[in-house]
């Protein structure tokens, strides 16, 4: 039965939903609109991170770099306040397109300066224990492409068991929205890229609305995972 947010918001519980697309009109910001409604129904308060609207530098600096001597290093002040914002979160939501089966070099940016040593790894009581995170990530391979199920495990080891779980948080999952280009992608059997003929009229209609559903169904099921832990 799907879950309805609706029926018990009673949760006093923040989520930060960091969204890592340059363009506010693509369909990642769509979605990450959509998840933050969502959240916010279900009773969470937000935290939104635009990275690139906040002109987020994701390049590691000097000052950033950890102190492998001193875990109690305190880090530049941009990065000092995106821990604080870290630590203020029950859950965390990424939403992004995926690069080469990987995160956007601005979100790998973010991860890479603020989830610092002595901060979200490096004690014997890791400062993100507890908190639970869904990565959502959108896709250009078409839905039946067969490189989503290996697109699927290798961002879930690269970021459940690679840094969330590294991190000690207690949960996380990789939602992957495939098909998330007008022109489906896929790879064919001689590794040329081919592009399917664009979707129009109702079968576009639909193929969205079954996208934005299987969000829903993502950001459902983690809210129901978060009420079950808290
Ligand atoms: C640099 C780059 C790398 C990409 N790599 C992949 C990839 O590895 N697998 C894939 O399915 N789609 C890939 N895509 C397609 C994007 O995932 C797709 O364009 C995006 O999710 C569509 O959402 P948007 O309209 O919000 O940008 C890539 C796109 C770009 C620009």
């Amino acid at each position: 039965m799907p879950h309805t947010p609706s029926e018990d918001t009673a949760t006093d519980r923040t989520a930060l939903v960091v969204v890592a697309h340059p363009r506010p009109d693509s369909l990642t910001a769509h979605i990450a609109r959509l998840t933050t409604r969502r959240l916010t129904g279900a009773g969470y308060r937000i935290d939104l991170l635009d990275l690139a609207a906040d002109g987020f530098d994701p390049r590691m600096t000097e000052a950033d770099l950890p102190d492998w001597n001193n875990r109690e290093k305190t880090y530049s002040p941009e990065v000092e306040s995106h821990m604080r914002r870290v630590l203020a979160a029950d859950v965390i939501v990424a939403v992004f397109p995926v690069y080469w089966m990987h995160a956007p070099a601005i979100l790998k940016g973010w991860i890479d300066r603020v989830w610092n040593y002595g901060f979200a790894y490096g004690r014997s009581k890791p400062r993100l224990a507890g908190k639970r995170m869904l990565w959502l990530g959108l896709a250009g391979a078409a839905d039946d492409d067969e490189l989503v199920g290996i697109m699927q495990q290798s961002l879930s080891a690269q970021l459940d068991d690679g840094i969330a779980y590294y991190c000690g948080m207690a949960h996380s999952s990789v939602g992957l929205l495939a098909g998330a280009e007008e022109k489906p992608q896929r790879v064919d059997a001689e590794g040329n890229l081919r592009l399917d003929e664009a979707l129009t009229g109702a079968t576009r209609d639909a193929h969205y609305a079954a996208l934005e559903a299987k969000a829903t169904g993502f950001v459902d099921d983690f809210v129901a995972g978060d009420r079950v832990a808290a």
